[in-house]
């Protein structure tokens, strides 16, 4: 099929590469990953998610030959355009965004401008990059980094597929359902290689002390309130990182060119039973009173527009590409408590 590969994968420009999901996905790549020889550009704003702490030691073991980091900003033209060519970008794997919903809700410009027109300002520049008088370079790819948030809210039943509408519900999902239409109009319109990707929930090392999981294990080993939204039965499908990383490396390889792929854990929680669950995990490692601990969970005013229910039907990159999770939920759980019990330092740095 015209549409399947073989890509180069030899010069990867990673956008937001100091996030939590970029962090582990260089990491997936470089430490975990031998069929991967290329190299590795990171471009990243440092807002305050992102942070070079969370990849100081892989610049040290493969700094300046395998890995390469470009402080700046995705939305800055010219910047865009120079690391392109001064690397000779083959792949685009774009993670940079605004990306917490409380946030979008307070402040939404930020979110417009990095998640629709920074996704723009990369989209003109791989254009323009690979764009040939016979189509596009062999072998490039872009790779889209999207969320299941983007198809809305879902009742008691049913689960979001490639083909559900979108109904975004807050500023984050808008601009992030923006950039996935503008990303697929790109390949429709310019025929630029592009592939989607719309994952659920992710959770693990690395992640930014402000969502759920992070949050709540750093409140418990300081003794602070455990705060959860409304009635704390809106459900979230999890995922481990690495299995969303594993997923993007598959689609760089394999995935079919235009396609979208729903990523998921197929795992589906309500927060309050998660975070019960949390707590026992947490409280037996770093030796705290898991009643106790019970007793600081304080329900809080829900956010406006909260979505009752995300479920993701990731059936399609299983059959198709032949991926699947590896990481069971209380695993996951054990190792990022373990991760947050063991790296006080990276949390100071970031905070
Ligand atoms: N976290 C999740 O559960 C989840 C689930 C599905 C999809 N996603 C998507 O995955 C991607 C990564 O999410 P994350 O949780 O790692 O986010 P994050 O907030 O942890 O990291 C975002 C990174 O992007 C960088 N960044 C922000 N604005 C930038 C700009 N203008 N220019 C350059 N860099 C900039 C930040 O410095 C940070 O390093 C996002 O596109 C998000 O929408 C996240």
């Amino acid at each position: 099929m015209e549409n399947i590969v073989p890509r180069s994968l030899s010069n990867i420009l990673v956008t937001g590469g100091a996030g939590f999901i970029g962090c582990n996905f260089i990491r997936l790549l470089l430490e975990k990953t031998p069929a991967f020889t290329g190299r590795i550009i990171n471009l990243d704003a440092l807002t305050y998610a992102g942070n070079s702490a969370s990849l100081a030691d892989i610049a040290g073991r493969f700094g300046t030959v395998r890995y390469i980091f470009e402080h700046g900003d995705i939305c800055d033209r010219a910047l865009v355009e120079s690391i392109f060519k001064k690397y000779d970008i083959d792949t685009l794997v774009h993670f940079a965004a605004e990306s917490h919903v409380d946030r979008s809700i307070l402040g939404p410009e930020e979110f417009i401008k990095t998640n629709v027109m920074g996704t723009f300002t990369l989209l003109e520049a791989a254009r323009n990059y690979w764009g040939t008088e016979a189509g596009f370079r062999q072998g490039a790819l872009f790779h889209h980094i999207s969320t299941d948030e983007v198809y809305g809210s879902l009742d008691a039943t049913g689960r979001f597929t490639e083909g559900t509408p979108y109904d975004p519900r807050s500023p984050y999902s808008a601009s992030k359902a923006a950039s996935d239409h503008l990303a697929m109009a790109y390949h429709h319109t310019y025929g630029l290689p592009l592939t989607l990707s719309n994952c659920s929930n992710n959770y693990g090392p690395y992640q930014f002390p402000e969502k759920l999981i992070p949050l709540s294990i750093l409140n418990m080993l300081e003794g602070k309130p455990l705060p959860v939204y409304g009635d704390g039965k809106n459900i979230r499908d999890w995922v481990y990182v690495d299995d969303h990383n594993r997923a993007v490396w598959n689609i760089l390889q394999k995935g079919v060119t235009g396609e979208k792929y729903n990523v998921g854990g197929e795992n589906e929680w309500e927060n309050i039973r998660l975070l019960n669950v949390l707590i026992d995990i947490v409280s037996k490692k770093a030796g705290l009173d898991a009643e106790k601990v019970r007793g600081t969970i304080t329900f809080v005013k829900d956010r406006p527009g909260h979505d009752r229910r995300y479920a993701i039907d990731c059936s399609k990159i299983k059959r198709e590409l032949g991926w699947k999770q590896s990481v069971n939920f209380e695993e996951g759980l054990e190792k990022t408590a373990a991760w947050y019990l063991a790296n006080s330092e990276w949390v100071e740095k970031i905070r």
